[in-house]
């Protein structure tokens, strides 16, 4: 029997069309089905959508719809979306399901049998974009209630709501995730869930509402709908038929191999998630893996800015290969990415159009002038013959590896060294020299087929990547029909190519584009958007009438006219700037140095760890005000001794002339927090 694989992506809310951030988890899960059916797995893939919620009750409602008269067209898009991309899902699980709807009510009702679920009384703040609550404490600030994760103005609620007790299972948790070290990926973020969420405490979690029914329905009490995380993160488990006449799937894959989802979310799945199935008394998931967010040169991705790119945009003007190939190659799972539509139409020439896409087609036409089209025997090796076969077939194995812990960018990484190396072995070789004469024709024989093997082994190992150009590479090296030279095993071994396969050059597998004139397309296409935004914006501060249209203007010719400053630093590219390490640190301790009237001692707290700083801002700071400040400190700096004093990083302060202001962040940021 197979081992089995089931693999899940987060159920997307069908408020909006998704845009290319939401686009990049689904395109990761999808690499990894693809990989594991490749290396024999019986995979189960799960995505679909997650459709109750007061946001998409109001949302239908402005557009004077029911709600899923709102939602199914955006569900239809949606698989559309997915199948556009190829998206290999087993099932789409949508929580307006009844399949789904009734596990929900037979779990909530056990929870409630046996005590772990309870009514009391909430109170707090709610931000409804976000579907959200937050404290007192969390959202409150001098100009009113905001919620800490979008800025947006919350509401205040309170109601009888229905409790989970989380704390009851906090102890239980805290040691399982201790003696589960791989649970959480990637380590960061275990640390980050464990020291800021666990540590602290768990208060018990509100799991109904009554001030809205777009919801199931608690059971025995339908004036309130089952809240948020119960209902979606039940999903993973009623779309195999927990609890239900036909439970097979559910014996057959659970525990999921890995849920993967992104950082915001991921202290949903490590915490309320494994409680809920302790509670159950069910497995809990072999691994949540957090990955980064796909940000815009101008930051996170969102309608208000502008900056959201249409995925099937890019799918339907530069194919699903390339749109896959450049998110899962350009950034690295687990860490924030940012999409710049340079970088991408950069991938797109280089490794597409130039790298794969030029040596299939240089190479298919050799082989058709020199040998008709049929791939020769190859005759001796030697140099460099022998360092191309080691380079491919060590391949495979680095690839496994590095896909084993998703690393699709290293794996990829791995295959394009090979394809580079391969174009080098043309200018090595010189196939043009060679066949000029008879007597090197052994020779020529040999290289033609080092190439069309190496090709393809390259192109068996990109299939999770890709799932178009693969097929198109067999067809052109003629061996489309023949399954023996395509499994996953034969990229391993040299030689899999058979001798005598005819080849036959088509259409380019990547054109190579028009820098310009993509770049010019990107814009174009986002132009709409961002006249959008900046529409709105300019309506809400008028009405908010803090600042007028006109003085807007004004503002900002006086800003475009101000002298440019004479320390003007040149030009960086991202890459300089992430390699400074940026984090939220709190102020626990703060003494005057002791031998130097500008310095102080600073006690920093960073969540994982303390540090001491030493830094010149006596003249504007006393020691007692800093206390308490969340300011940001240049992680990475290597530690120096300032006046005898060790000093293990720097924070961030403005300065202009004699005034100095330090750089600090809401109290509600967690120490340890990223700042980008
Ligand atoms: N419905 C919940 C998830 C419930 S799972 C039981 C939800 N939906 S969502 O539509 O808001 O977000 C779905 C996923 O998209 C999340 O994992 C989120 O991290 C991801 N992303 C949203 N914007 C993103 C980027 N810009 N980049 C990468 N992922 C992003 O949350």
């Amino acid at each position: 029997m197979k081992p089995t694989y089931y693999i899940t992506t987060p159920i997307y809310y069908p408020s909006n069309k998704l845009h290319i951030g939401n686009a990049y988890t689904t395109i990761a899960a999808d690499a990894m089905a693809r990989y594991k059916r490749l290396r024999g797995y019986d995979v189960y893939y799960l995505t679909g959508t997650d459709e109750h919620g007061q946001k998409l009750q109001e949302r239908a409602a402005e557009d004077g719809k029911q709600p899923l008269e709102f939602i199914d067209p955006i569900v239809d898009w949606i698989k559309d979306l997915w199948a556009k991309l190829d998206i290999s899902y087993d099932d789409f699980i949508r929580t307006t399901q009844p399949r789904h709807k009734e596990v929900v009510q037979k779990v909530f009702k056990r929870l409630l049998d046996q005590g772990d679920i309870y009514l009391g009384e909430y109170e707090g703040y709610y931000c409804v974009p976000d579907e959200a609550f937050w404290t007192e404490t969390q959202c409150k600030t001098d100009k009113g209630y905001f919620c800490p994760d979008c800025g947006r103005e919350v509401k205040k609620v309170k109601e009888k709501n229905y409790f989970f007790r989380l704390s009851k299972y906090q102890d239980k948790l805290l040691k399982f995730l201790e003696e589960n070290p791989d649970f959480i990926q990637p380590e960061s973020r275990r640390n980050e869930m464990i020291n800021n969420f666990l540590k602290p405490g768990l208060q018990d979690l509100s799991v109904s509402r009554s001030s809205f029914d777009w919801g199931i329905k608690v059971p025995n009490d339908p004036e309130h709908v089952v809240y948020v995380w119960i209902d979606a993160l039940t999903n993973y488990i009623s779309a195999l038929g927990y609890l239900s006449d036909d439970d097979s799937k559910f014996r057959k894959y659970w525990p999921a191999d890995v849920h993967l989802v992104g950082k915001d979310i991921l202290r949903f799945h490590t915490i309320y998630w494994p409680i809920l199935l302790m509670a159950l008394d069910v497995p809990l998931p072999k691994k949540v893996f957090g990955h980064g967010w796909l940000l815009m040169p101008d930051g996170k991705m969102s309608k208000s800015k502008g900056n959201v790119i249409d995925p099937k945009l890019l799918i339907d003007r530069y194919g699903s290969d390339g749109v896959r190939y450049f998110l899962l190659r350009e950034i690295n799972f687990g860490q924030d990415g940012v999409f710049t539509p340079e970088a991408f139409i950069q991938r797109l020439n280089y490794d597409l159009a130039n790298d794969i896409g030029n040596l299939l087609s240089r190479t298919t036409t050799m082989i058709e002038k020199y040998f008709d089209g049929i791939v020769p025997a190859p005759q001796e090796a030697g140099e460099p013959d022998d360092s191309l076969i080691q380079l491919a077939t060590r391949t495979k194995a680095l690839v496994e590896e590095h896909m084993d812990e998703m690393r699709f960018s290293n794996a990829l990484a791995h295959i394009w060294e090979l394809i580079g190396r391969t174009n080098k072995y043309i200018d090595e070789t010189m196939p043009w020299n060679l066949a000029k004469s008879e007597e090197t024709r052994g020779r020529l024989a040999t290289v033609m087929y080092n190439l069309a093997e190496s090709i393809r082994i390259a192109s068996i190992l990109i299939q999770p990547f890709m799932t178009k150009a693969p097929a198109k590479i067999w067809d052109q090296l003629g061996i489309l029909d023949k399954p023996e030279a395509l499994t996953w095993e034969s990229a391993g071994v040299w030689g899999g190519l058979p001798v005598g396969s005819t080849v036959s050059r088509k259409e380019l597998l990547f054109p190579r584009l028009d820098v310009q004139a993509e770049l010019a397309f990107i814009d174009e296409s986002t132009a709409e958007a961002r006249r959008q935004a900046e529409e709105n914006k300019r309506k809400q501060e008028a009405l908010k009438g803090e600042v007028s249209v006109n003085e807007t203007t004004a503002n900002q010719t006086e800003t475009q006219a101000a002298e440019k400053p004479a320390d003007v630093k040149e030009e960086i590219k991202i890459d300089d700037f992430a390699k400074v390490e940026l984090r939220v640190a709190q102020v626990v301790e703060c003494v005057k140095h002791p031998n130097a009237d500008k310095l102080l001692v600073l006690q920093l707290d960073l969540g994982y760890e303390k540090r001491q700083v030493v830094s010149g801002i006596a003249k504007y700071y006393t020691p007692e005000e800093m206390i308490g400040k969340k300011v940001i400190l240049v992680a990475n700096l290597k530690p120096v001794k300032l006046r005898g004093e060790l000093s293990q990083g720097m924070i961030l302060a403005a300065s202009a002339g004699d005034q100095l202001t330090l750089a600090t962040v809401d109290p509600s940021m967690p120490n340890g927090a990223v700042v980008k």
